[in-house]
């Protein structure tokens, strides 16, 4: 029953999670097109920085953005800022539910170190929190303003990290992490550098002062770090999805190289957008991609030569899996065979032989933690006699 509701919270907030990410991404995608499409040269009034038409589900819109604030500041003043709170708050609680609350299962693998589940979820949030305290403090330093040198450094510290996680924090939990850094460096510039900025200019603007024009570049900073780190963050948050990713024995490798992807193509993005054409960064990025894919590339399973016996998978399964995958499954963490999937019998193996592959030949992900030390023979031995033991209808891909 327990298991039951936490999959129903699961479900609803992961819901809630999505919808205000899609609404904050979205609206700042938006204001990026808005900044980098304004007419800023026709039959424009003095006060105003553009203006821009468009026409939208059925409507035509006119927006004009000012060079300043306006002289009285208007009665409804939309502000940004609940989508990017909201994100935040229900990506935690979802890392709580999924991850913390289940921190045996999910944070831990013994077989990279032997750190608590209580010491596993202090180091997530400490993650998060020192990240915070760094970037924040790099951001007032005068190497902010050396562009170049403070995105390499703030991709060296991110992939260190990544490295860092991966040594004490299973695979899965260590990209989860990187990705909650990235949202909460994102989602605490909003709330700590964007909005207060703004809110110092409108009661500037109040008072009949100019503002300080300092407090809009730094946001503007900021927004522009937020900008890059949207494709990163999104790829991180489903990555969960993907077992040939963390499952990799290099898995922070992975991560790093699907980062730079993520930022170039966004610079791709911000330079079509400024008008400027580049012909080499989509298709750089297209062959990263390319070359992730064969460097992923799953294990060899061609000798087939002496494919061991049946009992000797089934016992395979009863020393690896059954603790969990079982009717009654023996493991303390799990009342019911997690996923539904038991493995108690040749046929249930055999009908299975395409996810077990997934998820226990071409990548380590199983057994979960891997207490039960699987080593990488028996890895290959399982692949191998899956492959020969597979329905044929699969056999053409082997
Ligand atoms: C300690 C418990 C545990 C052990 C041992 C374990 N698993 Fe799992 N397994 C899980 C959990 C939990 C999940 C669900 C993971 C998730 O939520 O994505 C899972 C999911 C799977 C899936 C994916 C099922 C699906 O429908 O997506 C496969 C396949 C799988 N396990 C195979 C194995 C095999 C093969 C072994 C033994 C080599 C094994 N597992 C050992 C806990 C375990």
């Amino acid at each position: 029953m327990e298991a039951h509701i936490i999959e129903w919270l699961n479900l609803s907030v992961r819901w809630i999670h999505i919808i205000t990410g899609i609404a904050w991404i979205g609206a700042s995608f938006y204001f990026v097109f808005l900044e980098n499409n304004l007419n800023r040269t026709e039959n424009l009034r003095d006060e105003l920085a553009g203006n821009l038409w468009a026409i939208h589900g059925g409507g035509f819109y006119y927006l004009e953005k000012y060079k300043h604030a306006p002289k009285t500041i208007p009665a409804h003043l939309h502000w940004f800022k609940w989508e990017a709170y909201f994100t935040w708050l229900s990506g935690f609680t979802l890392l709580a539910i999924v991850y913390y609350y289940n921190a045996k299962i999910y944070m831990l693998n013994p077989s990279v170190s032997s750190i608590s589940a209580g010491q596993s979820i202090g180091l997530g949030i400490g993650t998060l929190l020192v990240s915070w305290l760094v970037y924040d403090l790099l951001c007032k330093s005068a190497l902010v303003n050396k562009k170049k040198l403070f995105a390499l450094l703030g991709f060296v510290l991110i992939v260190a990290m990544a490295y860092g996680l991966t040594q004490l924090i299973s695979a899965r939990a260590a990209y989860i992490h990187v990705g909650a850094v990235i949202g909460t460096l994102m989602v605490a510039n909003v709330f700590f550098v964007i909005i207060p900025s703004q809110k110092t200019m409108v009661n500037a603007a109040i008072n009949g002062e100019t503002s300080d024009p300092s407090l809009g570049e730094k946001a503007l900073m900021r927004s522009i770090h937020n900008n890059y780190l949207t494709l990163p963050v999104l790829f991180i948050m489903i990555s969960n999805h993907f077992p040939s990713t963390f499952g990799h024995a290099n898995s922070w490798l992975v991560l790093a190289a699907l980062i730079l992807i993520g930022v170039a193509v966004r610079h791709w993005f911000n330079l079509k957008g400024k008008g400027i054409k580049n012909h080499w960064l989509l298709p750089l990025s297209l062959m990263g991609m390319v070359a992730l894919v064969y460097l992923t590339k799953p294990v060899s399973l061609d000798d087939n030569a002496g494919v061991i016996s049946d009992a000797a998978v089934m016992k395979m399964m009863e020393i690896h899996c059954q603790s969990c995958h079982a009717q009654q499954p023996s493991s303390e963490l799990f009342a019911t065979a997690p996923k539904d999937l038991m493995l108690e019998d040749l046929p249930s193996v055999i009908k299975h032989a395409d996810i077990i592959k997934a998820q226990a030949v071409q990548s380590q992900i199983m057994p979960l933690g891997n207490s039960s030390q699987m080593t990488p023979e028996e890895r290959i031995q399982l692949g191998q006699w899956l492959n020969a033991n597979s329905e044929p209808m699969f056999k053409g891909e082997q």
